[in-house]
């Protein structure tokens, strides 16, 4: 589907809605009353006085038409559009349709507000007669046929705007929103919508072996260049390249020592020199093929050399699985910090192999369960729930339901990324979840102690501690989240850590006043909101409480 259609009658907030869904997936929002009016030059009850319905009803065609042409469009129909079949037949063609419910007193309840508001002297049709109720009740009823032809129905009489764009969030992740070649593919866990075009993201049980034929289905033909490191290259690459060579995918590879230390600008210009002398060209694409380093440095390499190559992730590990191959962060660090030069750059295709899962060591695979289980904790209560329920399954690496639950924590990361790419609209954040504190337990540690999925556990912990001080967080889910981390392995204390480090890597010393924090806090499971006005005191308090300095 390339566009989104939103009927409904009037008052049901279609238009407000449509501009909201559109600044959520970064879509043009088109409200066709306002396009009609503005090509008339006059209001709706001018050209209904002037140019008969007739006259109103050909502009509303030709506006809706060209709009349904277009691709990732937010449209909001006028209440009678839906009735012409010929503006069915064009939102059938290209849209989603969406319709708005409300009960006729309801409707009745916001025009009348709406016109009052409004303060015009005229007075909309549908309330100008003796029995507006009467008149908004029958009309309904000869539309509702037609009205419930849409895809989904939502029923807004209790809702406010913000509360039918929270119902969308939920369901918009199961939209197809765009063509690709793995439309139907089983694997197909998502797809993530960026500026720079859709990037199919596939998870599944033994991939590798079928990179070659699934870079074929991609439109991808080689010249291909894969970086791996030296601990996944004699478990990974033999397959790999086997199968690109089947596919008649001509490949080199680039190993480098596995590690942290090597994602920096060294290696890249030492990738830099290996392309050069391969003479790569822009056509050419970059393969990360293994954890987050591999794909950081990959993807930094690709974004730079030859002003931006092809880019294809195949994570290996869990946290490359889950997070780090999705969402188009690539970057380098230096030595005065991590991450700190970089570009967003988004693959074109991301590969997991879950069974690769399989070598990965067993630490390494708990801090990747941290932050797919964090996935559950701030947007999908079903997901947290399968950790809670399912967790022998899934230490086990049962396949099936490991493959299923990677799949859907791989589907928040990318709906979370296809709707703030740039971390500018206040959605890519609640991503931060434990992230406060955790990236204070890193820094203080100087990497060396925590894994970042163990820091951010902890880190998970001391926010759902303060979420309940604030009585925000719910108390029975601090409990419930501490068994699943304990469940899978993770910290949820830090015994002995210097605190005055951890708060001065938090910027929490008195000077830079608490409030500069922005922490993400749980309203409940599956549940997220962030908050700027924590007090420094709580935070140094729960600090101490996790350090296991106050009983
Ligand atoms: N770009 C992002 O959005 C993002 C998000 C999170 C983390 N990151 C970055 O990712 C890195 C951490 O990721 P990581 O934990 O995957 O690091 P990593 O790439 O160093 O992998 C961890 C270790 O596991 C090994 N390994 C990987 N797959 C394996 C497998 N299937 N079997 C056996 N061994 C395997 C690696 O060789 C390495 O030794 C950090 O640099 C972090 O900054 C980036
Ligand atoms: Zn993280």
């Amino acid at each position: 589907m390339d566009n989104i259609v939103i009927t409904g009658f009037s008052g049901t907030g279609k238009s407000q809605v449509a501009r909201a869904v559109a600044d959520l997936l970064g879509w043009q929002a088109i409200d066709t009353d306002a396009e009609v009016v503005r090509r008339a030059g006059m209001p709706i009850v001018r050209i209904f006085q002037e140019r008969g319905e007739e006259g109103f009803r050909d502009t509303e065609r030709q506006v809706l038409q060209e709009a349904c042409a277009g691709q990732r469009r937010v449209v909001a129909t006028g209440g009678g559009a839906i009735m012409d079949p010929a503006n069915r037949r064009a939102m059938e063609a290209t849209a989603f349709l969406v319709c708005l419910e409300a009960r006729p007193e309801v409707i009745y309840h916001r025009l009348e507000q709406e016109q009052k508001a409004s303060q015009s002297p005229e007075v909309r049709p549908l309330l100008s007669g003796p029995d507006p109720l009467g008149r908004i009740r029958e009309l309904k009823a000869q539309r509702q046929p037609v009205y419930s032809l849409a895809h989904w129905t939502i029923h807004t009489d209790a809702l406010s705007i913000q509360e039918v764009v929270r119902a969308w969030r939920t369901f918009s992740s199961k939209i197809p929103t765009s063509q690709h070649s793995f439309s139907g593919n089983s694997d197909l866990a998502a797809v993530v919508e960026t500026s720079t075009g859709s990037c199919p993201v596939l998870a599944g049980w033994g991939l590798i072996r079928r990179l070659g034929e699934l870079f074929l289905q991609a439109g991808i033909k080689g010249p291909v260049y894969v970086v791996t490191d030296d601990r996944v290259a004699p478990l990974y690459l033999g397959a790999a390249e086997q199968s690109l060579h089947e596919a008649g995918i001509e490949s080199h590879t680039f190993t480098f020592p596995a590690g942290e230390k090597s994602k920096s600008l060294q290696t890249a210009t030492e990738v830099y020199a290996w392309l050069a002398q391969r003479k790569a060209r822009r056509d050419g694409t970059m393969v990360a093929l293994g954890g987050g380093v591999t794909g950081d440095l990959t993807g930094f390499v690709a974004a730079t050399y030859n002003r931006g190559m092809g880019f294809v992730q195949v994570p290996t590990s869990l946290a490359a699985m889950v997070d780090a191959s999705i969402g188009g962060k690539t970057a380098v660090d230096l030595p005065a910090a991590k991450n700190l030069v970089g570009a967003f750059y988004q693959p074109r295709l991301v590969v997991a192999d879950v069974a690769a899962l399989q070598t990965l060591p067993k630490r390494e695979t708990m801090e990747g369960w941290a932050e797919a289980i964090k996935h559950g904790l701030i947007l999908d209560a079903p997901l947290f729930r399968t950790f809670e329920e399912q967790s022998d399954a899934l230490l086990a690496l049962e396949p099936e339901l490991t493959t299923r639950v990677i799949r859907q924590s791989m589907a928040i990361k990318a709906q979370v990324v296809s709707e703030d790419e740039r971390e500018t609209r206040g959605v890519r954040v609640l991503l931060n979840y434990g992230h406060t504190i955790g990236h204070g337990l890193e820094s203080a540690t100087e990497y060396g102690h925590y894994l970042h999925g163990e820091a951010v556990a902890i880190g998970m912990t001391g926010a759902a501690v303060i979420g309940a001080r604030l009585g925000i967080t719910p108390g029975d889910l601090l409990e419930r989240q501490g068994a699943v981390l304990r469940r899978f392995s993770l910290p949820v204390a830090c015994p002995g850590v210097d605190l005055d480090r951890v708060a001065a890597a938090m910027s929490l010393d008195k000077k830079a006043v608490g409030s500069s924090l922005r922490w993400v806090l749980l309203e409940d499971v599956g549940r997220s909101t962030t908050r700027n006005d924590v007090p420094p005191s709580l935070v140094e308090e729960v600090l101490e409480s996790l350090a296991g300095y106050v009983a």
